[in-house]
């Protein structure tokens, strides 16, 4: 059974930035084999890879050309199995980019399907009727194929929307019911690609935009029909692959109740996760870890709480340091903050995601040229920093995929040496996590959460109390007078009669009776 998941620590990796064996500018799968040890050395026991397969990248590789291949840039067949078996020998789980909702425009299926002549491919995408139809409300593209009809994107031009039907008909003169044939062996060639990977002996995938798959089904986040697709592949896999997880890109705990095993709490506006860290001047609100103390603990604690009370432990929060899409964390936190931003987030109940390069507090690099249509989230995916020599020990190119930042602190052969760096703390960070259940079970339970006031929470016995201010502050918490913190950040809590005296700038967890 999936009972993994529940002690699993992910490390995300993205394949073209992490480390460059054969010296061609782009990350590979010999090279993240070759760093296996540092993941696990980390406190990671599995890893998220990003698109690994054949690909002409408009997307970052979330245009797939070949579902059943791995991109000669990142490496042979055989690299994969050898990367795949040696994860494995070293007790970690690998789960892959899964891409439901559409291919690339160059994948053989979508060429076929684009054939004025009717095939059998002709419905497995959504085309419109007739080469003047621009429908309302979908990004259709015309006159690149010699097909009567354009077709309906799910995300950029380059990337045709398969089809699995729509719930709510509007035209029928091109909508198909989410139940009609071609609807279904749209879904049983979903499950080939599933099934493919599964019995080469990867342990999962994280499904990228999972709520994507049905048209016009209900609101963002109920998505019924799309619903019904994953619990019949959530099925499948109870009956076939009772060890294999999906994690889903929605970010709603309506993807638990659709069949994943977890799903990621990304930065929306307002969102638990978004209020705890990345809320801004702009939105009209601050993050928690605002310097000024103009967060909201009140808030993050009602939205999490109902968001974990919706799950009702059937399935996990995927907590994230940051991912490809998102900006790093760093620079608007320095690394004494991120100390605090990791303690916190990943104390709470949730399954860790960190993001390669945060666990060495990789900047995000702003305004840096989009490459691969990356855009504004180029600058978080640079390659990742191992030392200060040429391309940051990431690569021997004359040229990189993207340019390398090289930074004195932020690498990971000067962090090893110190023994307060950022990496170390992860370290300890997971380690300690590792060792109390009560950071994996089920109970969450908010005790004191006021504006930028401590943020104090019980997991079971365990009590963490956050100071987010460069200033001492106080939480009206009673404990036993002789309670002692046993993991801490910054300066120890201290316990007095009726409260807590929290330092400055700390975190700090007490075990309670
Ligand atoms: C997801 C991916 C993102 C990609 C998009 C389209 O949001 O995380 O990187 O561009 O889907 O596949």
């Amino acid at each position: 059974m999936t009972t993994w998941l529940k002690s699993a620590v992910f490390y995300e990796i993205y394949p073209n930035s992490f480390c460059d064996a054969n010296g061609d500018g782009y990350g590979d799968l010999v090279g993240i084999t070759s760093k296996l040890d540092y993941v696990r050395s980390l406190g990671a026991n599995a890893i998220w890879l990003n698109p690994i397969y054949d690909s002409p990248f408009m997307d970052g590789g979330y245009d797939v050309r070949d579902y059943f291949k791995v991109s000669p840039r990142f490496g042979t067949e055989k690299d994969f199995d050898m990367f795949l078996a040696a994860a494995h020998a070293k007790g970690m789980k690998v789960i892959l980019d899964l891409v439901p909702g559409h291919t690339s425009e160059q994948n053989p299926d979508f060429l076929k399907s684009a054939e004025p002549v009717e095939n059998e491919l002709s419905d497995r995408f959504i085309w419109t009727k007739g080469e003047w139809s621009f429908p309302e409300g979908f990004k259709a593209i015309g006159g690149r194929h010699n097909r009567q009809g354009n077709y309906i994107v799910n995300f950029f031009s380059t990337q045709p929307a398969l089809n699995y039907g729509f719930n709510r008909i509007d035209d029928p003169s091109w909508q198909m019911p989410h139940d009609c044939d071609a609807a279904k062996k749209t879904r049983e060639w979903l499950k080939s690609v599933i099934r493919f990977w599964l019995d080469r002996g990867v342990d999962g995938f994280r499904v990228d935009m999972a709520d994507s798959l049905v048209k016009n089904d209900g609101d963002r986040c109920e998505k019924p029909k799309t619903s019904e697709i994953w619990r019949d592949v959530r099925a499948m896999l109870d009956s076939e692959y009772p060890d294999a997880v999906l994690v889903s890109e929605w970010c709603d705990p309506q993807a638990i109740r659709a069949g994943f095993h977890a799903d990621f709490m990304l930065d929306h506006h307002g969102n638990p996760y978004n209020l705890l860290v990345r809320a801004e001047e702009e939105e009209g609100k601050f993050s928690y870890f605002d310097k000024k103390g103009r967060g909201d603990a009140a808030a993050i604690a009602d939205a999490f709480t109902s968001w974990h009370n919706a799950i009702g432990g059937k399935g996990y929060i995927g907590i994230i340091s940051c991912n490809h899409d998102t900006p790093r964390l760093a620079p608007t936190y320095s690394q004494e903050v991120l100390k605090l931003i990791y303690a916190t987030l990943f104390t709470l109940p949730g399954v860790p995601f960190l993001y390669y390069g945060d666990e060495i507090g990789m900047k995000y690099v702003k305004d840096m040229p989009s490459v691969e249509c990356g855009f504004a989230r180029t600058g978080t995916r640079t390659p990742m920093q191992w030392d200060t020599s040429v391309n940051a020990g990431f690569s021997t190119a004359a040229k990189t995929f993207l340019p390398t930042e090289t930074d004195k602190v932020v690498n990971v052969a000067a962090q090893e040496k110190d023994k307060k760096s950022l990496l170390n703390f992860i370290r300890a960070l997971f380690d300690f996590r590792k060792s109390n259940d009560d950071f994996i079970s089920n109970h969450l339970e908010f005790v004191h959460a006021k504006g930028a006031e401590p943020l104090c929470y019980r997991r079971g016995k365990l009590l963490c109390v956050v100071n987010p201010l460069d200033a001492k502050q106080t939480a009206p918490i009673t404990l036993d007078a002789k309670a002692k913190p046993i993991f801490s950040v910054g300066k120890e809590a201290k316990v007095l009669k009726d409260k807590i005296d929290v330092p400055s700038l700390s975190f700090n967890v007490f075990k309670t009776k």
